[in-house]
């Protein structure tokens, strides 16, 4: 079913990664006013949450969010093709699988990385997803489980998943050492071997082959750009999303625009006083997504500290934002960023 083809490989050169407790709906939001065409992800989404949980909860977002993807938490194919059927009828323009997520939690569910293990597994989950979908369905894994550190392992994997339908392949350069590791251990220990990304993209020109893992600056986005198809950027997309200011400019050729930090911080309030009016939503947990806007600025630590303060949650969205308007804070010019 999956008309895949028609979705050029453009779509992942640059996306922000799924991140549990990060990447909710306000962040994307926040993500999206930053660049316009890079993809965003969902934090993962158990099959299980979706089979006997709350639904619009776990899928809900604004229409602003496009292009998005879904990701997906599951490695039983009946329950997946469940998920990716109800995502894709909520709009979302792609559904991922996550075989990268090394934490004991997902392992116990026998999914996220140790699906690696698994791959005819992996590619019956992928077959049944593309077969009741025409969206993508595309696969987040690693390189590798624990120390078994040879190429053959990870080439398999996609050769056989990319046969079930998976075109586009989404590649944190790292093992994941599933004993003895935090997953943040997992994202910091297992050394990065960027050379695998390349490999993987010479040996299968035709899949969209993306690199993850590590990625802090637009010159190195730049420079793995050169040997695949796209760049996730994870930790650094939230600590610094200024970073994706730049992005539709630089990656993918849109004129420059006059974004300023102060602007998107107005569009924020004005988000957080939908919010409020339409969820009840208070603007403190909206407001943790940005606390980064500022990032190496002179002043960001008491912007940060004003926007974390939970003795102002009561003040509507609007007055906090007049504090940090009339608090003393040296805005100095930024160094430029690629
Ligand atoms: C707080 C946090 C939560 C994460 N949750 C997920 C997740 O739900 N699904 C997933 O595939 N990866 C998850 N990851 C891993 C990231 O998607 C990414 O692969 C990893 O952080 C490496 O990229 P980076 O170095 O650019 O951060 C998470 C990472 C962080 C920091």
């Amino acid at each position: 079913m999956s008309s895949y083809k028609e979705v050029s490989a453009e779509r992942w050169r640059l996306s922000v990664a799924p991140m549990m407790d990060w990447t909710d709906r306000h962040c994307r939001y926040f993500h999206r006013l930053l660049s316009k065409r890079a993809l965003l992800y969902t934090e993962m989404v158990t099959t299980g949450a979706l089979l006997h949980g709350d639904v619009p909860r776990h899928l809900q977002y604004s229409a602003q969010e496009h292009p998005l993807a879904l990701q997906l938490g599951g490695s039983e194919p009946a329950d997946l093709a469940h998920s990716a059927r109800l995502g894709a009828s909520w709009g979302y323009d792609e559904i991922n699988l996550n075989c990268g997520c090394p934490s004991e939690r997902v392992q116990r569910g026998a999914f996220g990385a140790c699906l690696m293990n698994e791959p005819s597994l992996v590619a019956d989950c992928v077959k049944a997803m593309v077969d009741v979908v025409d969206v993508p369905v595309t696969v987040k894994h690693r390189i590798g489980i624990d120390k078994d550190e040879s190429y053959s392992f990870v080439r398999d994997f996609v050769g056989t998943v990319a046969e079930a339908g998976c075109n586009t392949f989404i590649v944190h350069a790292r093992n994941a050492w599933l004993q003895g590791l935090s997953p943040k251990e997992n994202r910091e220990i297992p050394p990065l071997r960027y050379e695998i990304i390349a490999m993987l993209k010479a040996d299968f020109p035709d899949l969209v082959v993306c690199v993850n893992g590590g990625i802090k600056t637009n010159v190195e986005i730049a420079s793995h750009l050169q040997a695949c198809d796209g760049v996730m950027i994870g930790r650094e997309a939230y600590h610094n999303p200024w970073l994706l200011s730049q992005w539709d400019t630089i990656f993918y050729g849109a004129p420059a625009d006059s974004l300023s930090r102060e602007s998107v911080e107005e569009q924020m309030v004005e988000y957080m006083e939908l919010e409020q009016a339409r969820n009840g939503q208070g603007w403190y947990g909206i407001a943790r997504h940005m606390l980064g806007l500022r990032h190496g600025l002179a002043g960001s630590r008491k912007w940060r500290q004003l926007w974390s303060d939970h003795r102002l949650k009561h003040l509507p969205a609007r007055e906090v934002l007049a504090l940090s308007r009339s608090s003393p804070f040296e805005f100095e010019a930024e160094a430029t960023q690629i």
